[in-house]
């Protein structure tokens, strides 16, 4: 399968691995690098290309990466899917940050049989109702992330809760799956808003309704600008001391929490991963993302360091085409900066600890206080009819 260099895509990135490698894995790149979620895109193109070069010198392949920029537009992201698919030839497919997006390309990457490793989008229907042997994910489901979540609140004492997401398939199922297990537990949900998706600037109307709800606490999923716009207002609109604020962890990211600035201080999330986990693996990721980029790692950075560590693993047990490489990536398994990894077969959705974390203020930065660590669960098939495996 070795092909010709890639000089003539505009896009394309060479990976330095060994000269003599026989193989060449050709890697579609498939992120946000404008708009809404731009930032999250450009932390999981780091930390892929950080594991490629940490785990991929001795691997028996070169990689060539193509990347193409899917915004935040699922119409967009199809064209470019198509694009890698068909006219590059990619072996590989990697990325996805929005739910919307995940949605849309989905068919497109089952029919054409290539292999894509979910880097981000929770869609819970990609390991759900819209499973596929060729989709594998290394980053989390919203479901996943927001369960455990109803649990500990009930857990903590409080029984009221209003909720608030972006209006799209990621708000709904985040809500969804924190609500499911805070009723469960007795709570209640006093409220709802879905606000529109990449068009809300002022909150303050929806946080109005949810200072007059009777709730005790207040629940959201926000991510990118959008986290850094909502905590800032809820701060600024005095509703932080009266009603204490929770969601899932992408709130607060290491990513943008520091834009944030004390507005973050004492909010408390769930997520999978915080840069603060104690543990040699995520001390080695830690050291060796800073290295490269200045910053500390955020779970969108581990999403993509993952990934590429699944697809370096993959061609380390001798996968080389797109059936293989389908067929490997599903079976990968390891000690990462989050603990132990593996994929659900049932699904090939991620099993991993979701950890409970409140932003504080740390040394001159704001840093991620670890409450406590939920175990590790895998998902509900959700409807999932895994097809027969791919054949090698
Ligand atoms: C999503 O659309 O699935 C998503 C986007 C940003 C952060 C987390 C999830």
């Amino acid at each position: 399968m070795k092909r010709a260099i890639l000089a003539a895509l505009g896009l394309a990135t060479g990976l330095a691995v060994p000269a003599s490698a026989e193989e060449e894995i050709k890697v579609g790149l498939l992120l946000p690098f404008s708009g809404v979620y731009a930032a999250l895109g450009n932390d999981i193109e780091a930390g892929f290309t950080t594991a490629l070069e940490q785990f991929g010198a001795d691997a028996p392949a070169t990689f060539e990466i193509v990347r193409e920029d899917t915004e935040v537009k699922p119409p967009v992201a199809l064209g470019k899917a198509k694009k890698l698919i068909l006219q590059d030839k990619v072996d590989v497919m990697a990325g996805i940050v929005s739910s919307g997006v995940l949605g849309a390309v989905r068919d497109m990457v089952h029919g054409a049989g290539v292999p894509l490793i979910v880097a981000n989008a929770g869609n819970d229907d990609a390991t759900g109702t819209a499973c596929s042997p060729y989709i594998t994910r290394m980053s989390f489901s919203n479901g996943q992330v927001n369960r455990p979540m109803g649990q500990w609140m009930y857990d903590q004492g409080i029984r009221k809760v209003y909720t608030l997401a972006p209006d799209y398939a990621a708000g709904r199922q985040m809500i969804d799956g924190f609500v499911q297990t805070f009723t469960a537990a007795g709570g209640e949900i006093v409220g709802q808003d879905f606000t529109p998706f990449q068009k809300t600037q002022d909150f303050g109307p929806y946080m109005a309704q949810a200072k007059s709800s009777g709730a005790e606490a207040v629940f959201v999923f926000y991510a990118g600008g959008e986290a850094i716009s909502f905590v800032k207002q809820y701060d600024s609109f005095g509703l932080k001391a009266e009603l204490p604020l929770y969601g899932s962890g992408f709130l607060t990211s290491p990513l943008y929490v520091n834009a944030q600035g004390p507005a973050a201080e004492g909010v408390i999330t769930a997520l999978h991963y915080v840069p603060t986990i104690d543990s040699p693996a995520n001390a080695k990721f830690v050291a060796a993302f800073q290295a490269k980029t200045g910053r500390i790692p955020s779970e969108f950075a581990v999403h993509g360091y993952d990934a590429g560590r699944a697809l370096v693993e993959a061609v380390k047990a001798g996968a080389t085409d797109r059936e293989s490489l389908a067929n490997a990536l599903r079976q990968v398994r390891f000690d990462g900066p989050r603990g132990a990894l593996s994929i659900d077969p049932a699904t090939n959705n991620i099993v991993q600890p979701i950890y409970v974390y409140e932003t504080v203020a740390g040394e001159g930065s704001l840093t991620q206080k670890v409450l406590a660590q939920l175990p590790a669960e895998a998902d509900p098939v959700n409807g999932c009819e895994m097809a027969a495996p791919v054949s090698n």
